[in-house]
């Protein structure tokens, strides 16, 4: 099934088009990404495009370029209803092509111009398209950058800000639920990654989440804070490129921003938030190797005011426990 393969990339690459032409046409629409900083030189890089306020301009045109009705339900550009009527899934939204590492279009993502729900609707899953394993802007990053580090960011918008700011190794894991997979080929594609979420809570939420998978997968990781219910695009657009490139010098070593999660609604004034602070890190110590463990150790011994040797006690009375628990 090899040429059914080679139909629906050809298919991606036929929408997209007709996507981008849509939005050439359509002053109106491109005021909208005009407003959000985005210049026409970036709407061509990244393809960008616009569906129709429409049910079925998408399927006209793909019908008449001879592709099957049912290859493009296949493809996810079209939706089958219960009664078996045909319509497009995109309308009346901004088109972002998916690209894969090779640069062919294998999915969109597409977004409203206003405040309706849901924000934005992507491609589904496709025998050409699975979103766990892939990267958007990887493609990008890699012919453009020479850096050997990758900032990883949430989403379409943060991506295509920086790129146009100047800051080339970014991908975005579209989302937040960041796949082992896509763990895997930021280690073979990077040295370092730098997590690069939004500052509200799914974002801190999706941060920690992403932390283990990658410190699973062996990858080296640091964290940048964006102030306060931003996104990099937000913020990139309000400090440009030199305050952006600020926020990566200051990004948090892994231990580090675990320090700063677990002290997160403790008061380290009072006994009980001491111990339980104490207590908490103490667990994640155990698992940093010895020099690692002699740095963080005097660290958290001065924040929370209890001896190195007490914290060390503690780890080892634990050790004893798990070595019993499992003999
Ligand atoms: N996302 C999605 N479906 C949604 C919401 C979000 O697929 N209903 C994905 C998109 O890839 C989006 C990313 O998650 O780019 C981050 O979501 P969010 O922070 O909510 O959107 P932004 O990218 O900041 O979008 P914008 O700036 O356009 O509001
Ligand atoms: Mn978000
Ligand atoms: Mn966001
Ligand atoms: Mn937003
Ligand atoms: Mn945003």
């Amino acid at each position: 099934e090899k040429d059914k393969l080679e139909v629906f990339y050809k298919m991606h690459v036929d929408a997209a088009r007709f996507f981008f032409q849509n939005l050439s046409n359509n002053k109106e629409v491109r005021e909208y990404l005009y407003k959000r900083g985005i210049k026409d030189q970036t709407i061509r890089s990244f393809g960008l495009g616009y569906a129709l306020n429409s049910w079925d301009s998408l399927l006209k045109y793909l019908r008449s370029r001879r592709y099957k009705e049912e290859d493009i339900v296949k493809c996810g550009l079209a939706t089958k209803s219960e009664k078996g009527k045909v319509y497009d899934r995109f309308r009346n939204r901004i088109i972002f092509p998916v690209f894969d590492i090779r640069g062919r279009v294998i999915a969109f993502g597409a977004r409203v111009l206003d405040d309706t729900k849901p924000k934005y609707l992507n491609s589904p899953e496709t025998p050409i398209y699975n979103k766990g394993t892939h990267l958007y802007g990887l493609n990008f990053a890699k012919k453009n950058s020479k850096e050997t580090s990758l900032v990883m960011v949430e989403g379409y918008m943060d991506l295509i800000s920086l790129s146009q700011a100047g800051i080339q190794n970014v991908v975005a894991s579209l989302g937040t639920a960041l796949t082992k997979i896509q763990g895997r080929l930021l280690r073979r594609n990077s040295e370092e990654v730098y997590i690069c979420y939004d500052a509200d809570t799914a974002g801190q939420k999706a941060t920690v989440r992403g932390l283990e998978i990658l410190q699973a997968e062996g990858v080296k990781v640091k964290v940048v804070q964006i102030s306060k219910g931003k996104d990099p695009d937000d913020y990139v657009r309000e400090e440009g490129k030199e305050g952006f490139l600020k926020l990566l010098e200051n990004a948090l070593p892994l231990m580090e921003y675990k320090l700063i999660q677990e002290k997160e609604g403790l008061n380290l004034d009072s006994d009980e938030g001491r111990i339980t602070y104490t207590k908490r890190i103490a667990e994640i110590l155990n698992e940093l190797d010895p020099i690692e463990k002699e740095v963080y150790l005097q660290k958290v011994s001065e924040d929370a005011g209890i001896s190195e040797r007490a914290i060390r006690k503690y780890m080892g009375n634990q050790n004893e426990n798990s070595s019993m628990d499992t003999s």
